[in-house]
């Protein structure tokens, strides 16, 4: 679980041109500010970057980049074991990408919606300790307080032995700081109510109010709730009607946690009531009355402990065979650097016919868009070596979806 530490590993520039990608299968998300790629690295092997896309003259550029670097500043102090591993920055035609440790386990969310997958509550316990681990580490750091601004379980990633790593810190200051005309924000109404579905109400009222812990830790609430329930937190509902029953006190409802209890016994039970339990304060409409995450996460820890451990061992390995992680091994010529990633045309560019896309992806922007049961992540890339940027000139054909 925690380490007291942060680690603060320097973070570096990279050459675009050193991590290489196949272009059938490097998406592995998509959120507000774009995509996220997998691809492989000659030193550090497999990373993701998050590729931040920027449009505009050379002042807009220059402000967009001080604000990602600000934003690489947070995640680099917030280092800890259950917060993304960041790397550094590279920088593209388009904007930038922020390189990070590649998590095979996907996101939180997809995880918990497949029903597919077998759950077991120790497991999910273990998951919702690392994740309130990592945020009561920036909640609590000496000197500068950092607060996340947007948990939620999209905004969790998972290893490949289903550890949780907090993810996509600040994001909602770089959409405060650049504004509409520099970064793309979301422009539907679906997902915006996707966020505010996470959003405490106080906030709801007034967008502008200044971040606070208490923010984080109702939208930890709702990542308990869905860890619980399995569900989204609310039936498709139209944007503003929601936002005002969240303001009047509408929270999601308990029937699956209800059912899920029926069906356990001893130990399960007890630790269900008391995550219950905590879900409830967490979610408090009065602020003041919300715990601090410190509090929760020591709960929570109390009751994994209280498990046997070989049984959550257990719970992994089932879990992981269920989810039945793919690992393709493209063909070393068909590696491509990430340099030649388009994020409007969510397309890889060959690099002699640029202004033509090569590549055709049909990309789900949420979970919401995808049958239930389906993971969003495309199978995993499993990189060759040795491939150099030179030999990356072929021409790149045909469609796919990302599954
Ligand atoms: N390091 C990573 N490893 C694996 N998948 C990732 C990684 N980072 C992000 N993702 C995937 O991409 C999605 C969007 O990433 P995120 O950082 O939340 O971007 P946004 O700011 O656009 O929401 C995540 O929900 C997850 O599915
Ligand atoms: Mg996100």
């Amino acid at each position: 679980m925690a380490s007291a530490q942060p680690s603060q590993p320097n973070l570096r520039e990279f050459d675009a041109d050193d991590i290489l990608c196949d272009p059938k299968s490097s998406i592995v998300g998509s959120g507000s500010f774009g995509v996220v790629l997998v691809g492989k690295h000659k030193s550090l092997n497999k990373l993701a970057v998050k590729v931040l896309e920027c449009h505009g003259g050379e002042q807009t550029k220059e402000r967009f980049k001080n604000t990602a670097m600000e934003e690489l500043g947070k995640l680099q102090t917030a280092q800890t074991e259950n917060v993304v591993r960041t790397y550094g920055w590279l920088t593209l035609s388009c904007g930038m990408g922020i390189v990070m440790q590649y998590y095979e386990g996907g996101n939180l969310k997809d995880f918990l919606l497949n029903n597919r997958i077998t759950k077991g509550i120790p497991l999910r316990l273990r998951q919702l300790v690392e994740t309130a681990d990592g945020i009561a580490f920036i909640h609590n750091l000496p000197g500068q307080k950092l607060v996340h601004n947007d948990i939620k379980p999209e905004n969790i990633l998972l290893t490949k032995d289903l550890h949780a790593k907090l993810t996509d810190f600040g994001s909602a200051k770089l959409a405060a700081t650049t504004g509409s005309t520099t970064v793309r924000l979301p422009a539907t109404g679906e997902k915006i109510q996707f966020t505010a579905l996470y959003t405490a109400p106080e906030k709801l009222k007034k967008v502008t109010i200044r971040p606070k812990k208490e923010h984080d830790v109702y939208g930890y609430g709702l990542v308990i709730h869905m860890s619980l329930s399995c569900e989204e937190p609310y039936p498709p509902t139209e944007i503003n009607t929601l936002t005002n029953a969240i303001i009047n006190g509408e929270r999601p409802d308990c029937d699956a946690i209800d059912d899920l209890k029926a069906g356990l016994e001893n130990n399960d039970k007890g630790a269900v009531e008391v995550m219950e339990e905590e879900m409830k304060r967490c979610w408090e409409h009065d602020p003041t009355r919300r715990p601090d995450i410190t509090e929760v996460r020591d709960k929570f820890q109390s009751l994994v402990d209280a498990q046997n451990p070989s049984a959550i061992l257990e719970q992994v390995t089932n879990a992981v065979r269920q989810m039945d992680l793919k690992v393709e091994r493209p063909a070393e010529n068909q590696l491509v650097p990430i340099r030649q990633f388009s994020p409007r045309d969510k397309t890889f560019l060959t690099t002699n016919e640029s202004s033509r896309p090569a590549v055709n992806i049909d990309l789900p922007s949420t979970s919401r868009d995808r049958p239930a049961g389906q993971s969003s992540r495309p199978q995993v890339m499993e990189a060759a070596n040795g491939v150099t940027s030179s030999q990356q000139q072929g021409i790149i054909s045909g469609q796919f979806k990302v599954l």
